[in-house]
């Protein structure tokens, strides 16, 4: 045993869902992957040290078929939709430490390892089975998931009635535990989403793990009975902890397991909070902290789908306003409903946001403060404490102008809002900081300041304003990284130095006075509705 491993610092570890290689991500899939971001950059910030898993479910009929169908062996497609899902996280400047892929040699080591586990513990059997399988769900329907007309309450189509010999988990041997588990609150949120669970712990099952290969080639091999292959769940959820080590690398396992946070939708909570749980407390492995259950992003008001054909790809959008950075996406999905709840994006409601928040407010304060500071002291940062408050007495109206600097109160509601994952309410706040500086300049009138020679109060408010960018640009970085290293740089500071910043650094630290600015364009032009292709557009 290592000594050093005892001091190491225990990361935050956070995983995504895997996502299955039977389409290509879309905005539904972005959303997960960018609050997952948004979540690790705000720890990073805060100092701690983080592990990000996310990757791709690789296994099952669905992916067999598909890859059929373009001609290609299962792992060939598999390699290719996973290559596409890493390229779009990159995209969308998203930052894991481990991209995991169930068709990974260490991960199918960890799967068998399960499975035998289990097994000797008396908790897997085979059993004959006769149900409604559901090829969309990978996973034979219970009565509660059948409608009145015999069909896939998720998919809408026709299960197929399925006889065969399958292994089974005795999930039921856990119910009282995962009764009390879940009932305690916490460690499933949003705790609305409680009750559903409960409702299903009343008439759990034990559920099947196994399929004869005849039905599914594509998996992982049962141990010791070459007829049968590990279905989706039991090889999907151990991604979790193959990804952090386990059997792999104990010593990184013993210090990024458990996870403190499982993001997944809500479509698959169930899986989460019940089976896994169920697999853990079978395998006598500690339980990750909290699973959060995001919801779904649609799109015009309707379910993202293929069918319905309004499926948007988070580099459609891109494409479609122009942009050179994916910050305005990032920044949109992750204001556009409360976490936790459904959110219906739309175009014309991801412009209106994006030019309200970020164009205009923090675009616009950014832009007249560093064109008043070229104006009226040269292009410097003046010097001056920020950390005293403003008092001007203005000539004109005779009323005198207070304004009191960024405090420790203006930061709990963003520290609160962070540690509930509510991204709205914590972007909000930080966006009433950018409100209090263009009221702070529009009410100073800097250039009747300057008009009427009061150089020191005209620095007064420049300098304050400065500041208050810098805070904005380091609180807002974990929402709109790339965003804010444009202001940053504008600021004056080098590149590649606002990633070095803490939290602290938001009060404990000022812009320094004499700090020469980099003026340059807007950081994001206005997205226009003109933009509708190379032949709509306006010159
Ligand atoms: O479920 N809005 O994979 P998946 C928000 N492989 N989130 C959405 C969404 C939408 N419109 N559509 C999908 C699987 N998601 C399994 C997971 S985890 C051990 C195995 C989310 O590709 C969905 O809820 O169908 C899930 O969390 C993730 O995208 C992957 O979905
Ligand atoms: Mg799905």
């Amino acid at each position: 045993m290592n000594l050093h491993l005892n001091i190491m610092a225990k990361p935050f570890t956070i995983t995504t869902a895997i996502d299955y290689v039977t389409a290509e991500p879309h905005l539904g899939h972005a959303y997960e992957k960018i609050a997952t971001d948004v979540m690790a950059r705000y720890m990073r910030l805060m100092g701690k040290p983080v592990f990000f898993l996310t990757g791709t479910d690789e296994h099952g009929t669905k992916v067999a078929t598909t890859a059929a169908k373009h001609n290609l062996t299962p792992q060939a497609y598999a390699d290719n939709i996973a290559a596409s899902y890493k390229r779009t996280w990159g995209e969308l400047n998203i930052i894991y430490d481990r991209f995991i892929r169930t068709t990974e040699a260490d991960h199918t080591r960890v799967v068998q390892h399960i499975w035998q586990l289990l097994l000797d513990k008396g908790d897997i059997y085979k059993a004959d089975y006769t149900g409604q399988y559901c090829a969309g769900c990978e996973s034979f329907l219970a009565e509660r998931d059948i409608t009145e007309d015999g069909l896939c309450s998720i998919h809408g189509t026709q299960p197929d009635a399925v006889s065969e010999e399958n292994y089974f988990f005795k999930l039921t041997a856990y119910k009282e535990r995962l009764f009390e588990l879940i009932n305690k609150g916490k460690y499933v949120q949003p705790e609305f989403r409680v009750p559903e669970l409960l409702n299903i712990l009343e008439n759990l099952q034990d559920i099947s793990v196994s399929r004869p290969v005849s039905s599914v080639s594509w998996g992982i091999p049962v141990p010791n009975d070459p007829d049968q292959r590990i279905y989706v769940w039991i090889d999907a959820l151990s991604n979790y902890i193959t990804g952090t080590g386990y059997l792999n690398h104990p010593e990184q396992f013993a210090t990024h397991w458990p996870a403190a946070c499982h993001m997944i939708g809500k479509d698959i909570l169930k899986f989460h909070a019940l089976y896994w749980s169920a697999i853990l407390m079978a395998a006598e492995l500690p339980l990750p902290r909290m699973i959060y259950a995001h919801g779904f992003i649609n799109i015009n008001d309707a379910k993202i789908s293929k069918t319905v054909g309004n499926v948007v790809s988070p580099q459609a959008l891109m494409r479609r306003f122009e942009l050179d950075t994916p910050d305005p996406v990032r920044y949109y999905l992750m204001t556009l409903c409360p976490f936790g709840q459904d959110g219906n994006f739309t175009e014309d409601d991801f412009k209106a946001k994006v030019n309200a928040d970020l164009a205009n407010n923090v675009g616009n304060l950014l832009n007249r403060t560093l064109n008043m500071t070229k104006k009226y002291c040269g292009g410097v940062v003046p010097q001056l404490d920020r950390q005293q408050s403003i008092q001007i007495n203005k000539t004109e109206q005779q009323v005198s102008l207070r304004y009191e600097p960024v405090s420790e109160q203006d930061l709990e509601p963003i520290k609160a809002a962070m540690a509930q994952y509510q991204f709205q309410r914590a972007a909000e706040s930080i966006i009433h900081l950018v409100d209090r500086g263009n009221k702070l300049v529009h009410n100073a009138e800097p250039w009747t300041l300057h008009k009427e020679g009061k150089q020191a109060d005209l620095e007064k408010v420049l300098y304050t304003v400065l500041d208050s960018l810098r805070q904005v640009a380091i609180l807002l970085s974990p929402f709109t990284p790339e965003l804010c290293d444009r202001i940053w740089q504008q600021l004056g500071y080098a590149p590649g130095t606002l990633a070095q910043q803490r939290w602290g650094d938001v009060l404990g630290s000022a812009i320094p006075g004499g700090q020469a600015l980099q003026l340059a364009g807007p950081i994001l032009p206005r997205l226009e509705d003109e933009l509708v292709g190379a032949a709509g557009k306006k010159n």
